[in-house]
C-alpha cells in the first residue's frame, strides 16, 4: 500500500468494544490484572504501554518503513533515549548543523554518561570517515536540518556507518516519511519529533523513534522509556494519530508553498541567500532530488544587512506570526539566533520559514511587504 492510503487508516481499525470509528481515548493509568498480575487485558500500568500507544506506533512503523517504533513525551526525549541506549565509552559522530537542543545534550549530558562526541560536516564524505572512531557506536545526521537546511547523502553515510559497525539515525523531522525514508536508503533509526509535522498543528508534543528492525536498539530504548517515564499521553498519542491521517496532504502542499516562497525571493535585493534544498542553487540539491519527493515546508532567509535588518523583517510580517516551532498549518517565522539564545551558532541575519497551508500569494505578498 502507498503511504497516503497507510496513513489514513494505519491503527485505524474500529474499537473492538463499540464499534467507532474514530479511535477512543483511554485515560485509565492502571489496568486491571489477575491476583498474580497475569495481564487480563495486554495492558497493566500506563508507563509500561497503554492503548493509545498500541494504535500509533505500529502507525509509524508502517508510514515510516520500519519493523517496529516507540513514541515518546517528546522528539528530545525520543532523542536522548537513543543516546541513552549507547554503552559508556561510546563516540557519537553528529553532523554539524542539527536541533540546538541536541547539541546541548552532547555538552550537557553526554560527558556525564560517559560517552564521547564529536562534529562532522556530513557533506564531506572523507571527512565523516576520517572522524569515525574504533568506539564509534552512532552516526547521527539530520537532513534537511535545522536552521540551515543542509541535506546529507543518506545512503553513503550508511555505507559509512555500516562499514564501521556503527548504528546509522536519521532526524527526519522536516522530512517526514512522505518526502523521505532513510531505512529503505540504509539508516537504522529515524527520529521525528511529532511535535511538528505529524501532530501538524500546534497543539501536540511528541516524539517517535522508528526502527528498521525490533532489536536490541529498540528494547533498550524501551527500557529506558519505561523506567525513565518520557511516555506520550494517552490525549497527546490520539492527536498525533489523528495528524498522520492528514500528513502526505499536509505536507505535499506545504513543500508546494515552500518552493514557490523559495523561488519568489530568491533573488530579491534583501534577501542574501535562500536555504531550500528545492531550488537549484542549494549546493545539494542534486541529492535532495534522488532522496526526497519534494523538499519540505522549512526554509531559512538570509537577510541582507544583517541582525537587526532580519529582526525588523520579522518584526513587519503579519501572516507570518512570529513563533517557535515547525510543522502547523499556519504559517510562522523566527529570528532563530534570538530563539536559541546564548551560545547559538546560528548566523544572526538568518529568519527560519515554517510555511503553512495558506493560499501561497497571500503568503508571499506578506513576505515581500515585510522585506520592503
Ligand atoms: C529537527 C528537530 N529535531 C528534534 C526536535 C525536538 O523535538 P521536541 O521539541 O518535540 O522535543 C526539534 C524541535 O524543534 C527539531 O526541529
Amino acid at each position: 500500500m502507498r503511504i497516503e492510503t497507510i496513513a489514513v487508516h494505519a491503527g485505524g481499525s474500529p474499537d473492538a468494544a463499540t464499534g467507532s470509528v474514530a479511535p477512543p481515548i483511554h485515560l485509565s493509568t492502571t489496568f486491571e490484572h489477575g491476583p498474580e498480575s497475569e495481564k487480563l487485558h495486554g495492558f497493566m500500568y500506563i508507563r509500561d504501554g497503554h492503548p493509545g500507544e498500541a494504535r500509533l506506533e505500529p502507525a509509524l512503523a508502517a508510514i515510516e518503513g520500519g519493523e517496529a517504533a516507540l513514541v515518546f513525551s517528546s522528539g528530545m526525549a525520543a532523542g536522548a533515549a537513543a543516546l541513552q541506549s549507547l554503552p559508556s565509552d561510546s563516540h557519537v559522530l553528529f553532523a554539524d548543523d542539527i536541533y540546538y537542543a541536541v547539541r546541548d545534550i552532547a555538552k550537557d549530558f553526554l560527558p556525564r554518561w560517559g560517552i564521547e562526541s564529536s562534529v562532522v560536516n556530513m557533506a564531506d564524505l572523507t571527512a565523516v570517515e576520517r572522524s569515525i572512531r574504533k568506539n564509534t557506536r552512532l552516526l547521527w545526521a539530520e537532513s534537511p536540518s535545522n536552521p540551515l537546511l543542509n541535506v546529507v547523502d543518506l545512503a553513503a553515510l550508511a555505507r559509512l556507518a555500516r562499514a564501521a559497525g556503527a548504528e546509522f539515525l536519521v532526524d527526519g523531522t522536516f522530512a517526514t516519511p512522505v518526502l523521505q525514508r532513510p531505512i529503505a536508503l540504509g539508516a537504522g533509526v529515524v527520529l521525528h519529533s511529532a511535535t511538528k509535522y505529524f501532530g501538524g498543528h500546534s497543539d501536540v508534543q511528541g516524539g517517535a523513534l522508528v526502527f528498521a528492525r525490533r532489536g536490541e536498539a529498540y528494547e533498550k530504548c524501551m527500557h529506558i522509556r519505561h523506567i525513565l517515564g518520557g511516555v506520550l499521553s494517552p490525549f497527546n498519542t490520539w492527536l498525533v494519530l489523528r495528524g498522520l491521517r492528514t500528513l502526505p496532504c499536509r505536507v505535499e502542499r506545504q513543500s508546494e508553498n515552500a518552493l514557490a516562497i523559495a523561488r519568489a525571493l530568491e533573488n530579491h535585493p534583501a534577501v542574501e541567500t535562500v536555504h531550500y534544498p528545492g531550488l537549484a542553487s542549494h549546493p545539494a540539491h542534486e541529492i535532495a532530488k534522488r532522496q526526497m519527493k519534494a523538499f519540505g515546508g522549512m526554509l531559512s532567509l538570509r537577510i541582507r544587512g544583517g541582525r537587526e535588518r532580519a529582526i525588523a523583517v520579522a518584526a513587519r510580517a503579519k501572516l507570518f506570526t512570529n513563533a517557535t516551532s515547525l510543522g502547523g498549518v499556519e504559517s510562522t517565522l523566527e529570528h532563530r539566533a534570538s530563539s536559541e539564545g546564548s551560545g547559538s551558532t546560528t548566523p544572526p541575519n538568518l529568519l527560519r520559514v515554517s510555511v503553512g497551508l495558506e493560499h501561497t500569494q497571500d503568503l508571499i505578498d506578506d513576505l515581500l511587504q515585510a522585506l520592503e
